[in-house]
């Protein structure tokens, strides 16, 4: 099978510093992707070049074969290319409801006749936060905060979902409703890529991992695979003295 996303050597330098360096990798339709690695690693900066709110140095980005390497943020949600953010960014004095319309109307599918209401509707029922619509975005809490993020972005109806970090500071029942969530979204046809540092969470979750360490693409496989292997280890609790 093509695959849905190709990233072709993507380097992403910040002055001296390579936040990217010459990573590539292939997601395929309909697969959970677990995107890891230490802090500083480069995974949030990967999720902003694909999409496409930084330029990469050098490198590629395929999207069904089209080449998306420096496409304008718009553009990649009209593709179907949509992501959370690390730290929730929601229109605060927006109602939860206004939120998710505004995804829905900025969306892959903006125009054209529908039921607008219906939709938010649906989406606040998956993702939980039904009861919350006419709530000020400011008055959430943190994991309704990381919902409501999810809602807006699932809104655009993206068939890859990046997804950064929607459990971190949650409780662990709240971290295993989303990741049913995750689980669901995937059911429905929309491919996820999937960043996080719990590694219960992936192992529970993910098809495939990738692992980024200083930027480079240290490994990637299946998630028992990755669990175990020396780099990957060593890149998160250190070289043995
Ligand atoms: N706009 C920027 N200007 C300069 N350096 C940056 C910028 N954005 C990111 N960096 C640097 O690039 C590297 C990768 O950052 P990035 O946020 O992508 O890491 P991350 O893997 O998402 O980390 P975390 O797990 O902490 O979220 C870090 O060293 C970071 O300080
Ligand atoms: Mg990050």
């Amino acid at each position: 099978m093509a695959a849905l996303l190709s990233v072709e050597g993507l380097t992403k330098r910040f002055s001296g510093l390579a936040a990217l360096d010459q990573v590539s990798f292939e997601i395929r339709e309909g697969e959970i992707v677990g995107l890891i690695g230490p802090n500083g690693a480069g995974k949030t900066t990967l999720f902003s070049i694909i999409a496409g709110s930084q330029p990469p140095t050098s490198g590629k980005i395929l999207f069904e074969g089209r080449d998306f390497t420096r496409v304008k943020p718009f553009r990649a949600v009209h593709a179907g290319i949509a992501r959370t953010h690390q730290i929730p960014q929601p229109f605060l004095s927006m109602t939860v409801r206004e939120n998710v319309e505004v995804g829905l109307r900025f969306g892959r599918d903006p125009g054209g006749a529908r039921n607008l209401v219906k939709e938010v509707t649906e989406i606040l029922e998956l993702v939980g936060i039904a009861s919350l619509e006419n709530m000020a975005a400011v008055t959430l809490s943190v994991g309704d905060l990381k919902r409501l993020e999810l809602a807006r972005t699932l809104a655009t109806r993206p068939r890859l979902l990046l997804c950064d970090e929607v459990c971190a500071g949650l409780t662990e029942c709240e971290m295993q409703s989303i990741l049913g969530l995750l689980r669901r979204i995937q059911a429905l046809g929309t491919t996820i890529i999937y960043v996080e540092h719990n590694l219960r969470a992936i192992l529970s979750t993910c098809h495939h991992v990738i692992v980024l360490n200083f930027g480079k693409k240290l490994a990637e496989g299946p998630p028992e695979t990755m669990q175990n292997d020396p780099a990957v280890i060593e890149a998160y609790i250190g070289k043995k003295a």
